[in-house]
């Protein structure tokens, strides 16, 4: 009987040779925390479906950035909840609009101790949901919405984030973004392009996260999860706009685009983990079926793994507090 000669197993004998061979990283300063800021609100308010993710008032948010930076989280990303949309989203693109006011209020509480950026997108202030202005036949009008990124983007910059993420998957967002900061003297406003956004079932928590009106789907805008080759045009395309950085949304069931964007990007790659990741963890750590801590870590591991520079996970906090 020939025992092995090749024996992998020496290497996971103990923790100190696991730690000293273990290849990918987690660090805090790898994690971005997604935020919702609800305007008018005097409590937070629980998302049912994202149990521990709060829409905040404006004081919870500043608390909550602050826990968030002496945590070491690398960055925020913060959504607004308006109290009341239109047809056009104009709440966004209002200085006074929930979000702009927010994103002030972080950079007022912890100034430049890590990266603010904005969603810069019209689903949350539209009163159909969209993610862009609708054309008189209903259908998302690309071009249209372009020119209300442009005013949104400014808006942004001027109230203090540090980078944009544009998320509405129209087509020539970076570049017109771009165009617009520039000409408004914000040449150091970054954009962190959503470049590989997929129509998403996982996506569902976050409606209810920000209220979302949409009673339709996105399929014209976002992409079709069936194609991964088409990633990799958007990528180009992203990347000739102008994008600092790149992402692709969501994480887990996406992890094959993740590594085939890392491979060729010569800029930063960020992954979403999004709502629906989340949900089913922390729903599936409730009933007692898998142990939370491990489960987080592991997942967050995979999407480094797989080709992430940078993780958004409505997790970052508590797991750069349990990072040593
Ligand atoms: C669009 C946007 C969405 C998410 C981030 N930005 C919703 C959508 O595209 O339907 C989803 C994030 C998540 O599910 O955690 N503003």
């Amino acid at each position: 009987m020939a025992f092995p000669t090749h024996r992998p197993r020496r290497l996971r004998s103990t923790p100190a040779l696991r730690r000293l061979v273990a290849e990918t990283t987690l660090r805090p300063r790898q994690l971005i925390l997604p935020m919702f800021v609800k305007e008018n609100a005097t409590e937070p308010a629980p998302i049912a479906s994202m149990p521990g993710v709060v829409q905040h008032t404006r004081d919870s948010l500043r608390k909550a950035a602050a826990e968030a930076v002496a945590a070491g989280v690398g960055g925020l990303m913060l959504f607004g909840v308006p109290e009341t949309r239109d047809a056009t989203g104009s709440a966004g693109v209002d200085p006074d609009g929930v979000l702009n006011v927010g994103l002030r209020d972080l950079r007022s509480e912890v100034g430049d101790a890590t990266v603010i950026m904005a969603d810069t997108c019209l689903d949350e202030f539209t009163d159909h949901g969209h993610c862009g202005v609708l054309a008189a036949d209903g259908s998302v009008d690309n071009d249209a919405t372009l020119t209300v990124y442009a005013q949104m983007a400014v808006a942004q910059a001027d109230a203090g984030a540090h980078l944009l993420g544009p998320s509405g998957m129209m087509d020539g967002q970076v570049g017109v973004i771009r165009d617009a900061l520039d000409a408004a003297g914000h040449l150091d406003t970054g954009i962190l392009a959503y470049t590989a956004k997929y129509a998403s079932a996982f996506f569902g928590p976050f409606r209810e996260a920000v209220d979302s009106q949409l009673t339709g789907d996105r399929k014209t805008y976002q992409q079709d999860p069936s194609n991964i080759r088409e990633s990799l045009r958007e990528l180009a395309l992203d990347l000739d706009e102008g994008a600092d950085m790149v992402m692709v949304k969501p994480a887990m069931s996406y992890l094959d685009v993740l590594r085939a964007v890392a491979e060729v990007a010569d800029v930063p790659v960020a992954a979403y983990q999004v709502s629906g990741e989340y949900a089913m963890v922390e729903a599936a750590a409730a009933n007692g079926w898998i142990d939370r801590d491990r489960t987080i870590l592991e997942t967050l591991t995979g999407i480094r793994r797989a080709g992430a520079d940078v993780v958004l996970t409505y997790w970052a906090t508590e797991v750069a507090a349990r990072l040593d």
